[in-house]
């Protein structure tokens, strides 16, 4: 239906049979953008506004979210110096997906079909900017990978966090050093590895205007963060059908 998440195609035919779909609709939101763009600050003040106006919310990081994606994420994120031979690209970006496909499986899905809004730090379209737009990988293959491993999950709204590299780093820089996690993997490209993410970014925002909404994360937080929240209630109550007004009158 128009308007609606795109449901689970893979798994709505009854194709695996892990996830039993009700009639619910809940609405998938992912917050996306380079590193030091303000995602996760974004996505705790979206949280906390659902929370206020008593709708049910769920947060996920990506990747995380549940005991085996978390695992992954150790993997991916932290690799201490002379731990063995570097990730091959590929290898990352199927990591990335085993992640995202449990944590869908376990996580999201049965959320989305109790009719809850879930948040996402990062989703499918982390995949192709960083794996695709930033390391080169073919990007129509990353778009079955993410489609496998999401069962064609799509977010109803993505917020678009637009940041120039030189200011996300300078961000993680500041970033309350006393609990600073140590620089991860991709924390520590070069300049010119986030330039290409966040072109990439950008040309999906033009591409999907209806889904990805770019926000200009240099602005003020509290700009930002009042855009934002514009966007994710017309969202909700887009794919509730009017079910979840979050504060708008019905
Ligand atoms: N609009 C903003 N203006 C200035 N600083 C911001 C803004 N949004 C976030 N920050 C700060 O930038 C830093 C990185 O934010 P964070 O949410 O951790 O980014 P991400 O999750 O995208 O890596 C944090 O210290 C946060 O307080
Ligand atoms: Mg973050």
């Amino acid at each position: 239906m128009a308007g609606h998440c795109r449901r689970f195609p893979g798994y709505a035919a009854g194709g695996q049979g892990v996830i039993g779909i009700s009639e619910k609709q809940g609405c998938l939101i992912s917050v996306e953008g380079i590193d030091g763009a303000g995602k996760t600050t974004l996505v705790g003040i979206i949280a906390e506004k659902l929370k206020e106006e008593g709708v049910p919310a769920r947060v996920v990081r990506e990747p995380g979210g549940t005991l085996l994606s978390e695992k992954i994420r150790a993997l991916l994120l932290h690799k201490e110096p002379g731990e063995g031979p570097e990730l091959a690209y590929t290898a990352e970006a199927l990591l990335y997906a085993a992640a995202r496909a449990q944590l869908v499986a376990e996580v999201i899905a049965p959320a989305l079909s109790r009719g809850e809004v879930v948040l996402c730090d990062r989703f499918t379209d982390s995949t192709l900017a960083y794996q695709g737009g930033g390391r080169g990988l073919n990007i129509e293959l990353l778009r079955a990978v993410n489609s496998l491993a999401t069962g064609g999950l799509t977010p109803c709204l993505t917020l678009l966090l637009d940041l120039a590299p030189a200011a996300g780093r300078m961000r993680l820089k500041s970033r309350g050093q006393e609990n600073r996690a140590p620089a991860d993997r991709l924390e520590t490209e070069s300049e010119l590895f986030y330039t290409r993410v966040r072109q990439f970014y950008l040309e999906l925002a033009a591409k999907e205007p209806q889904r990805v909404v770019r926000l200009d994360a240099e602005r003020p937080l509290e700009e930002v963060a009042e855009k934002a929240w514009a966007a994710v209630k017309k969202a909700c109550q887009r794919a509730s059908g009017g079910k979840i007004t979050c504060g708008l009158a019905e």
